[in-house]
């Protein structure tokens, strides 16, 4: 199965982490989502969208890659991302605006991943940031067998 993760990860490279921990479990390529051409993602059978949350969405390169892509049929994805606040009712609305454009191009989502990432956006800085040290070790073996999962 050959898999690609499509990353925006800039704050703190929270999901870059995460991203490193997913792709030799998949033997899968990283890219980031303003070098990907859209062409090129079709000799992938699955393909991972990945990013930091932003305003309660993926980073808007994503949302704007999902845009373009063309209509599939059978194409498998998955979704993950870090969060400066994670519970499971808040990754599904974190990620229904990507999830949403990729199942309106017909991609199937076989799983979605969500840890903690340290965030030190506006206001939080001056108190040294919201989760120091995420994703650890722990988020990132969760990560290794969300992807161990999908295989
Ligand atoms: C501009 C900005 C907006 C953010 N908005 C949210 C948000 O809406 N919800 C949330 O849980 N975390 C939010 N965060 C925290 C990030 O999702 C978190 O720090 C993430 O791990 C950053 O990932 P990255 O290091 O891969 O860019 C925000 C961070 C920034 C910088």
């Amino acid at each position: 199965m050959k898999s690609i993760i499509i990353l925006y990860s800039y704050h703190h490279n929270n999901t870059e982490n995460v991203a490193k921990a997913i792709a030799p479990v998949l033997g899968a390529d990283i890219k980031c989502s303003n070098e990907v051409n859209q062409e090129e993602l079709q000799e992938y059978d699955l393909v991972g969208f990945g990013s930091g949350i932003y305003d309660s969405k993926h980073h808007v390169s994503l949302l704007e890659l999902a845009d373009r892509l063309p209509e599939v049929t059978d194409k498998k994805a998955f979704l993950f991302s870090t969060a400066g606040v994670t519970w499971k009712s808040k990754v599904n609305a974190d990620h229904s605006a990507i999830r949403e454009k990729l199942q309106s191009k017909g991609y199937i989502i076989v799983d979605e991943f969500q840890c903690k990432g340290f965030n030190t956006n506006s206001f939080l800085k001056l108190f040294g940031g919201l989760n120091k040290g995420r994703p650890n070790a722990e988020d990132l073996k969760r990560a290794e067998k969300f992807a161990g999962n999908l295989k």
